[in-house]
């Protein structure tokens, strides 16, 4: 049986006082038909049943009433925000139905966090329009990039929708997410169908419970469709027959399906077709299939990863990190309203760190959104522990320099420029094991995404205390689960692939150590190590990817000196010899940080076994299991990359630790 994550009500008891005061609603009539607020009455049931309170009672004079939700006139809260607050009572007002059950959700997680209720007084609107996440989840029950067991969505090529459903809506809802995309972007085989009568019954019950927690379905998209499943001879989006049947299959799509919100494209990449086999360009092939769900307010999410994934080793010249910039920055204002381009936060590929993709704000005339990947593909695999929301702040504050407002997060809220909206996406971490997300500490991924999503500017350390104390309701677990999850990162990143080097993982899965597996595989990602030195010049007199950059940013990369080091291989190629700001060699630093990462990994076992008999034993073992796994594979990660530049330098560590 599958576990509520942040939402177990009954791991914390929350006040009497409060407890009490739940029992007594009253909400205005006309509300009372709206599956929005039922939804947030049987919330408060659940919280009350939990926590063994008396039953919730409607009461009709909001004067005796404990809660009260209620609409507003007021349109400043938009059409998600809401206003909590505390006046003899728990007040809870929203312009909208969707801001009052946010608000709901909000003030369950007040009580829960034991926060001071007094002085409740909240106004809170999401800073992004957009808050999305996307599933890799495939219609076998597979899922790409997935480490937590299977789809919840689908199983044999067929749709599920079971109380699971209802619980992964209300998790989404509690941390303000708003639309979800339930199919891998690589569209094959049977999820070509989704948007066919084939599945839309079901579909639409999906929609439809989606909908009661303010969240829109949306579906990826084949865009080979008209020939595969309307039998045309092309895909071309200059076709008239083509425009025709995506305009008359979106109608059946958007007329069917409750509150559906559109289409993501992955075209051009990795194999899947797009417009680049009629010789259009992505801009064409996008506003084809936006001008298809225009009537119906639909949108288009199309993704900016494409790239040459087949480079030869012996072209010093292309570079996979500038094929994003080169393929859409010349398209910047063709595209159409409704289609927002999603931009993978750096240029590559989700490695554990990269900088910021220069996409962000040199599109001047088009909607932005960032993409993050909480699946950690390349981070661990959910058997490493690693918190990302640091790293999600960083890339949302990387300062642009292209707007007055300029930091990523102003460019995607549609801050810098009124005109132009979008938002974030997360590709998820989730599956259908009991704890949602195989590690459990991999859980503050997923709820520390939507958190920032409604709100850049909160912190790191605060989402992950909150997400600590709500799943393993105990102070003391909150304390040292967050330091956990706040250290997590930068041990990873230290006995893997510090100072901007990335890609050292095997080929393919993308577990585990092999500093060459890309350097002589057909997928080529080079990092280029030979006797001397190691990564790839990426200035002007490399690739010229600093070029993408403003001028600003561009100076700062392009220099060894001002390029900041957590980069530096990454931007530059290195001598193994190179000081480093500390005085260091690039090579001692290497061996340094793989010996500190590894042993911190034991670190952060022993002080978690430090909470044992403060939460749960079932999660206690489980996590304990994982720590073990991730010592083992740490010091492997150790071994492997350390003899790898000992053998390649020649040069010994100054501290004559063991390397193989
Ligand atoms: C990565 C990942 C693929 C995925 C792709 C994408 O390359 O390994 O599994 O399909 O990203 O984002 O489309």
């Amino acid at each position: 049986m599958w576990e509520q994550a942040w939402l177990n009500y009954s791991n914390k008891k929350i006040h009497d006082k409060h407890l009490k005061m739940l029992t007594t609603l009253y909400v205005d009539k006309v509300l009372l038909e709206d599956v929005k607020i039922t939804n947030c009455v049987k919330e408060l049931d659940r919280l009350l049943e939990a926590n063994e309170g008396e039953q919730l009672k409607l009461t009709d004079d909001p004067s005796i009433a404990g809660i009260v939700l209620k609409t507003t006139l007021n349109t400043y809260l938009g059409l998600e925000g809401y206003h909590l607050r505390y006046d003899n009572g728990f007040i809870v007002e929203g312009h909208t139905t969707t801001g009052i059950l946010y608000g709901v959700f909000r003030l369950i997680e007040c009580l829960r966090l034991n926060q001071s209720i007094k002085q409740l007084d909240i106004e809170s609107v999401p800073k992004n329009p957009l808050r999305m996440i996307n599933h890799w989840d495939n219609m076998d029950g597979s899922i790409e990039r997935g480490y937590s067991g299977n789809s919840f969505f689908f199983e044999n090529n067929q749709i599920i929708i079971n109380q699971r459903t209802v619980d992964y809506a209300r998790l989404l809802a509690s941390i303000g997410i708003n639309s979800v995309v339930i199919n891998n972007v690589n569209v094959k085989d049977k999820a070509t169908y989704l948007i066919t009568d084939e599945y839309l019954d079901d579909l639409n019950q999906l929609s439809t419970i989606l909908y009661g927690y303010g969240v829109s379905l949306y579906i990826s998209i084949n865009y080979a469709s008209p020939m595969e499943i309307g039998g045309l001879a092309s895909a071309d989006p200059f076709d008239e027959d083509v425009k025709t049947w995506w305009k008359e299959q979106s109608r059946y799509v958007f007329e069917g399906l409750t509150n559906f919100g559109g289409y993501l494209v992955k075209a051009d990449s990795e194999g899947r077709e797009g417009p680049f086999t009629y010789g259009r360009t992505q801009a064409d092939g996008a506003n084809m299939l936006a001008q298809a769900v225009a009537p119906y307010g639909g949108k288009i999410i199309w993704r900016c990863f494409v790239y040459n994934c087949q480079q030869d080793w012996r072209d010093l010249k292309t570079d996979r990190a500038k094929a994003g910039y080169e393929a859409f920055k010349p398209l910047d204002g063709e595209f159409l309203e409704n289609v927002i381009l999603q931009i993978k936060n750096g240029p590559m590929d989700f490695q554990v760190r990269e900088p910021v993709s220069p996409l962000f704000g040199a599109l001047k005339h088009t909607n932005q959104m960032l993409e993050v990947q909480a699946a950690q593909e390349y981070t661990g695999q959910q058997i490493h522990v690693c918190y990302l929301v640091p790293m999600w702040k960083e890339i949302l504050d990387f300062q642009t320099y292209h707007y007055e407002a300029g930091r990523v997060k102003d460019i995607i809220s549609g801050t810098s420029s009124k005109a132009l909206k979008g938002g974030m996406a997360a590709v998820i971490n989730t599956g259908n094991d009991d704890n949602w997300t195989g590690h459990d500490l991999a859980g503050a991924n997923f709820y520390g995404f939507g958190k920032l999503a409604w709100d850049p500017d909160l912190s790191s350390k605060e989402i992950a205390e909150a997400f600590s104390l709500l799943t393993f309701g105990h102070e003391e677990a909150m304390k040292v689960v967050s330091k956990i999850l706040l250290d997590s990162w930068e041990v990873y990143e230290s006995y893997t692939t510090p100072l901007g080097l990335g890609w050292m993982v095997n080929v393919s899965h993308h577990y585990g150590p092999s500093p060459e597996g890309y350097e002589y595989d057909r997928w080529g990602t080079y990092h280029r190590a030979d006797h001397t030195a190691i990564g790839v010049d990426r200035t002007s007199t490399g690739t010229n990817y600093t070029n993408q950059y403003h001028e600003i940013n561009r100076k700062t990369y392009e220099s060894m000196e001002t390029c900041p080091e957590s980069l530096l291989l990454f931007f530059h190629r290195i001598p193994y010899k190179h000081i480093l700001s500390d005085q260091r060699t690039l090579i001692q630093y290497m061996y340094d940080a793989h010996f500190d990462g590894a042993k911190r990994v034991r670190t952060m076992k022993e002080d978690f076994i430090g909470i044992k008999g403060h939460i749960d034993d079932k999660i206690y073992y489980r996590v304990l299991e994982r720590f073990d796994k991730q010592i083992d594979h740490s010091e492997l990660w150790r071994d492997v990359i350390n003899s790898y530049f000992y053998r390649k330098s020649g040069i010994p560590d100054e501290k004559h630790r063991q390397i193989f």
